[in-house]
């Protein structure tokens, strides 16, 4: 096992993905722009932190600059900002594409020079690339433009034994969803998903470590919704 690199480590799904390659052994680099959250889960893992803004590609430079090799990389900062997109000002459609279009290009361009056969990249996407929903803008687009990215990675980059996949998570309670997912309104939404509830970090995070490890050899180009079922359809209420 070598070293892997996860982007927004600091909190939710980044911190459980974290955690999860951890424990199957890699040593863990842990990305964040914030350099107290990330700190805090690279104590915890035994492993390094970097501040970086994925969305700087300065920044993301500077991480590439102070790393040796890496065998995995998971593309996982990402934000969201809740307006219709017709009101949405330029300034947020462009941060929201920044970051999670952006900082997934920026990152795989920085980091692919320091892998080799074998590696894996894994990108976080979202059931709401495959399935709309409305209040979130341009999110959906971007997590789109996150899969067809991922399809290309694993094109340009299979010759050299790299491989490519994503994972769209459904509602998945975190500190940045919480908002949403939390109590009687997490309640009514898991009522739709087919598996009855709403998802825990680990549950993505076990697909990732999946994807990261060798039994996904053969596994490039994916998309793999962690959704409890609800890219397949709305469960009866
Ligand atoms: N939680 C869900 O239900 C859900 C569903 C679908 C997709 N996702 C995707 O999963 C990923 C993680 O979601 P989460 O719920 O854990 O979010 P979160 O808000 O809880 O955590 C995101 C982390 O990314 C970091 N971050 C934000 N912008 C950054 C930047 N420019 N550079 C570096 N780090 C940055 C934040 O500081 C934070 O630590 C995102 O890409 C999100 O779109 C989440």
């Amino acid at each position: 096992m070598g070293t892997a690199v996860v982007t927004g480590a600091g909190q939710g799904l980044g911190r459980a993905i974290a955690e999860r390659l951890a424990a199957d052994g890699h040593h863990i680099v842990a990305v964040d722009l914030n350099p107290e959250t990330a700190a805090d889960t690279a104590a915890s893992l035994g492993g390094q932190w970097r501040q970086c803004d994925v969305s700087d590609p300065g920044s993301v430079a500077a991480l590439a600059e102070s790393l040796d090799r890496v065998e995995v990389l998971v593309n996982n900062a990402g934000i969201w900002i809740f307006a219709d997109m017709a009101d949405m000002a330029p300034d947020d459609v462009r941060r929201v594409l920044e970051v999670n279009v952006m900082g997934v290009f920026y990152c795989t361009q920085a980091l692919v020079p320091l892998m080799g056969p074998g590696s894996s990249i894994v990108n976080l996407s979202s059931n709401a690339a495959y399935s709309n929903s409305p209040g979130v803008g341009i999110y959906p687009p971007s997590k789109a433009a996150v899969e067809s990215f991922t399809k290309q990675t694993a094109l340009e980059f299979g010759r050299r034994g790299i491989r490519a996949n994503a994972v769209g998570p459904g509602m998945i309670l975190t500190e940045g969803t919480r908002v949403n997912y939390e109590g009687e309104m997490g309640r009514q939404r898991a009522r739709a998903v087919p598996l009855g509830r709403n998802g825990h970090p680990e549950d993505v995070a076990d697909v990732v470590g999946f994807l990261a490890s060798d039994d996904a050899r053969y596994v490039t180009g994916q998309i793999i919704y962690v959704d409890g079922g609800l890219s397949a359809g709305r469960a009866a209420l």
